[in-house]
């Protein structure tokens, strides 16, 4: 296996989730994210992946299914996580690289990547990946951040943006953080296998002055009124997607979950650490949180 994979935005250390989301004057932007996951995930499932997890914001609306992976590059995070959600059955913490999923091919039913997209460089490699380890059939819901927003289309029309909301490349507008256009979404999705199902387009009203002026929960029911218009037009700054993935053969009904991110050969699921038979590897479980980070493991002389 080629140990080259695009860069990762680290989130190590970071207090993301208490000053982004708890105190950061989200509660509309997360109400609005509750109604669409609400809309688009299946009644029902096994095997969720949540990838980039964080400190599990989105976890708790994952009842339906009866496990669910917290998979993030941040070991921290996932500490965050865990302590937020517990040492529960039911959770497993996975630190490891979207473009390098430490899983057997086909194991997920469904899979969720919220806000996460917008940190891959190489977008198509990252959801190449997603399928590979989806099942037939398994809903994958992918949110992104849309560069065709209506803010965005505003501000080039009046010369205040020098980046065309049109064009289909993503924009970079800081390091690893990056906007896409629908259309472009779309296309990788389609060319890695996954077939869009729905779309609904999330947090129109994320302007400082109307959250300045009404209850986010205002705002969150106007924004559910209005996000089915995804199916045909997304100019809002937030986007989800469903889609069901499409692939020959059958789901993985073997024993194990894991396998080793460097050769690809199955892992026993223990709690304990895991040593690969082909390559020799040891990835590291701590304090409940198992760690596949390539580079970080012990490799056997
Ligand atoms: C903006 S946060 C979103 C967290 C969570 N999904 C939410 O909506 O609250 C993005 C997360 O993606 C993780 N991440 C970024 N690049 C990653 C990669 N290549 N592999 C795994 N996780 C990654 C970061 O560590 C971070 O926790």
């Amino acid at each position: 296996m080629n140990d080259h994979t695009p860069p990762v935005c680290s989130y190590e250390g970071s207090d993301y989730q208490q000053s982004f989301w708890d105190q950061g004057g989200r509660a509309y932007e997360d109400a609005a994210e509750a109604i669409a996951l609400n809309r688009l995930l299946p009644p029902s499932g096994k095997l969720m992946l949540e990838l980039g997890a964080g400190a599990g914001r989105n976890t708790p609306r994952y009842r339906n299914f009866e496990r669910v992976v917290l998979l993030d590059y941040s070991q921290t995070q996932l500490e965050q996580a865990r302590d937020r959600l517990g040492y529960a059955d039911r959770y497993i913490y996975v630190a490891a690289d979207v473009y390098r999923l430490p899983f057997m091919a086909s194991v997920f039913d469904g899979a969720t990547m919220i806000r996460t997209l917008h940190h891959m460089a190489e977008p198509e490699q990252a959801l190449a990946q997603v399928h590979r380890v989806m099942a037939p059939e398994g809903i994958f819901i992918l949110e992104f951040a849309n560069k065709r927003n209506l803010k965005a289309m505003l501000r080039y029309l009046f010369g205040k943006q020098s980046w065309s909301p049109y064009t289909r490349e993503p924009v970079e507008f800081t390091e690893l953080n990056f906007d896409f256009h629908p259309k472009a979404v779309r296309d990788y999705l389609e060319r890695v296998g996954f077939e869009t199902e729905k779309r609904l387009t999330v947090s129109h009203f994320r302007m400082g002055a109307l959250k300045r002026l009404f209850p986010a929960k205002f705002l969150a029911t106007l924004d559910s009124l209005i996000q089915w218009t995804g199916s045909f037009a997304q100019v809002s700054p937030s986007v989800f997607t469903r889609n069901r993935t499409v692939k020959q053969g059958a789901a993985w009904t073997g024993e194990g979950l894991f396998a080793c991110p460097a050769c690809g050969a199955p892992l026993p699921s223990l709690p304990a650490d895991l040593t690969c038979g082909q390559c020799g590897r040891t990835w590291p479980f701590q304090g409940g949180i198992y760690d596949f980070r390539l580079g970080l493991e012990n490799k056997a002389d």
